[in-house]
């Protein structure tokens, strides 16, 4: 069958990694229809293998691959993403369906060297997801800063996303604290916590300013009220692991509440005990 990963091991790897996380939020119930989008920097694996940035130069190498859509433009000018290479979700496409046949349920995009326009380059001419607004804002932004960063998640977790409809929950940090304390865990693994983007337009820009804002205070995961989350990592399965970590933390809190009690969450020392001990 063609396609840009035959012979291409790096970046199959990564792909693989993108389709078992989406096998994952769809198990967890957090995938309902096309909900949720994953976008993966895989610029340095294109340009390992291919050693070179012209798209001109790349399709050359790689004739199994369908030719280049026209230029699509993300309705703004990210520059440091000048030809860089992104695996995306496609827009309405199922998590589930990710899972099993990345390629046909996601694509991969190349930025044009006008930094306003993507185009699609393989394998097939999928649009990616609704929500690339705020992931390339967000990736701009990274690469701004020569983070370590490649991957940004967006998906649906239930107790995350009820806890957002309680207003006093959406207090500056009251979340990050309350799920820091059901276990220590959370405390360790999500060091950053969690920031908080009041209700917004799906896939507006608005919102990706806001979520890049948030990112910019020093969160690691964002959350989009009465919506989802948007969590950034190193790889996919990392980004996952924030989220998962955060959710735990939610449902024992309301596993707690639905036993009839209000958990009594572990004590700012033993939390500063942990940061200590963790070197946060
Ligand atoms: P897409 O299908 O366009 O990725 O949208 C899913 C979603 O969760 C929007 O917020
Ligand atoms: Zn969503």
């Amino acid at each position: 069958m063609k396609s840009i990963l035959n012979n291409n091991p790096e970046l199959k790897h990564q792909i693989d990694q993108v389709a078992e996380v989406a096998g994952y939020l769809w198990q967890k119930g957090w995938a309902e229809r096309n909900g949720g989008n994953i976008v993966v920097n895989i610029t340095d694996q294109i340009n390992y293998l291919y050693g070179c940035h012209s798209v001109t130069a790349l399709q050359a190498r790689l004739p199994q691959c369908d030719s280049p859509t026209p230029p699509i433009e993300i309705g703004t000018t990210l520059p440091h993403l000048k030809g860089c290479y992104f695996f995306c979700k496609g827009t309405n496409r199922r998590m589930r369906d990710l899972a099993r046949w990345p390629m046909d349920n996601g694509s991969i995009i190349r930025i044009t060297d006008d930094c306003a326009h993507y185009e699609i380059i393989a394998d097939k001419p999928v649009k990616p997801t609704s929500e690339l607004p705020s992931h390339l804002m967000v990736h701009n932004d990274l690469m701004a800063k020569g983070s370590p960063y490649k991957a940004s998640l967006h998906t649906h977790p239930i107790e995350l996303v009820a806890m957002t409809h309680h207003r006093p929950f959406l207090e500056k940090d009251v979340l990050t604290r309350l799920l820091w304390s059901m276990i220590p865990e959370t405390r360790a693994f999500c060091p950053k916590g969690l920031g908080i983007v009041p209700y917004l337009l799906p896939s507006s820009v608005a919102l990706a300013q806001a979520t890049l804002d948030r990112l910019n205070e020093g969160y690691d995961v964002v959350m989009w009220e009465k919506h989802g989350v948007f969590a950034v990592d190193t790889d996919i399965m990392a980004a996952f692991d924030q989220v998962d970590v955060l959710n735990k933390a939610a449902q024992i809190y309301m596993s707690a509440r639905s036993m009839g009690f209000n958990p009594e969450g572990m004590s700012d020392a033993q939390m500063q005990e942990l940061a200590e001990v963790f070197g946060l």
